[in-house]
């Protein structure tokens, strides 16, 4: 049976930055703070005269297909991870599929928020493995800026979330490529992490826009210490699993890049896992939380940085709304 590799990786954040300093000008919060308890120190949010979240998700493609040498017309499936999509629908897979002057392709969206990014790769790795596609773009993109409650009464997830956009070119290969991806949700906890409108739940007269009167349902609500206290528990079960499914040491890990939720999350499980600051990428110090954009965007700029190289074991894992968590184990 066919494997698939990542024979490319790209991304792409907004220029602007917003630092800490500037948040705490707005809302009552401070540096200090916002350091401690999540390592940020800037995040960056999109100008809405230009950015996009499929624009962005372009840039990061055509990055992507560059550093796999491959033109955008021989993509002939598209794989899309976000939660906010341009649209309420359609989804952004068929707008990315448009701004790279695709035609035809099928083009699908993965709403797995956070985990969406590792749903994304498995779903092309299978279609990859059974022939059906050969060159597919894995894209995760948000823009999580415009929907932030950007008062103090937000704070808790005002200073944590940020937008960017990563993607990878996925293609058959004889070798061993992604080795296995795991993937798990509990629905239980839907409401612990989420944004309520503009979901079907409400009756009609609560769905019409001039009705609205409480637009909170708008705004992201998280139950902050119960989604860590999952969090830490899940990303080390599900690492645990691909390293079990493929008989592998945690000890033989290269390169682990934990989806970019809080940096005490991710030096929590570096010190449950024993590994070394080089073995474990963290870039959420300069971008915040992307959701489905984290991981692509982190493992990008570990390719650049030349921490990713041939043969290297790199082990993804992520954890978020759903709750979903995911893992994916992949020889380079
Ligand atoms: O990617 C999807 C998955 N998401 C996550 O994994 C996020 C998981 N959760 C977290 O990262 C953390 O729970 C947060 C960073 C969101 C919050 O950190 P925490 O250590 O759990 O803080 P807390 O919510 O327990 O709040 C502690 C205190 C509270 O004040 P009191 O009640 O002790 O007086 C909050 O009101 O900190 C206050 N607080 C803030 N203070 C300054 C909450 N947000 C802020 C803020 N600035 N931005």
């Amino acid at each position: 049976m066919l494997n698939s590799k990542i024979a490319g990786l790209g991304h792409h954040v907004p220029e602007k930055i917003v630092t800490n300093d500037y948040l705490s000008t707005i809302i009552d919060t401070n540096n200090e703070w916002i350091i401690e308890r999540t390592g940020i120190q800037e995040r960056r949010f999109i100008d809405p005269e230009k950015d996009t979240v499929a624009n962005m998700a372009a840039k990061a493609c055509r990055m992507a297909l560059e550093r796999a040498d491959l033109e955008a017309r021989e993509i002939d499936f598209i794989v899309f991870a976000t939660i906010t999509s341009d649209y309420y629908f359609p989804g952004s897979g068929v707008l990315l599929q448009r701004e790279l002057g695709l035609e035809n392709i099928p083009a699908m969206d993965i709403k797995n928020a956070c985990s969406g990014f590792i749903y994304a790769l498995s779903t092309a790795d299978q279609f990859i493995k059974t022939g059906m596609y050969k060159n597919v773009l894995v894209v995760g993109a948000e823009i999580q800026s415009t929907a932030l409650d950007l008062t103090t009464r937000g704070r808790n997830t005002a200073v944590i979330f940020g937008d960017g956009a990563g993607a990878a070119v996925l293609q058959p290969t004889e070798g061993p490529g992604i080795l296995s991806t795991h993937l798990h949700s509990d629905g239980k906890f839907a409401e612990e992490l989420f944004v309520k409108d503009p979901g079907s739940s409400r009756p009609h007269e609560e769905r019409q826009p001039e009705q609205i009167l409480d637009t909170s349902g708008f705004k992201v609500h998280m139950n902050g210490n119960l989604v860590f206290k999952h969090a830490v528990v899940r990303f080390m079960e599900v690492i645990n699993e691909a390293l079990q499914a493929n008989n592998i040491e945690k000890e033989e890990i290269d390169l682990l890049v934990p989806h970019q939720a809080n940096l005490r999350i991710s030096n929590y499980i570096q010190q449950k896992l024993g590994l070394p600051d080089e073995k474990v990428y963290n870039n959420i110090m300069k971008y915040g939380n992307t959701t489905a954009g984290s991981i692509p965007i982190a493992m990008s700029e570990a390719w650049e940085e030349g921490k990713i190289k041939e043969n290297d074991l790199v082990c993804l894992a992520a954890f978020g709304s759903g709750f979903t968590w995911a893992s994916a184990l992949i020889r380079w």
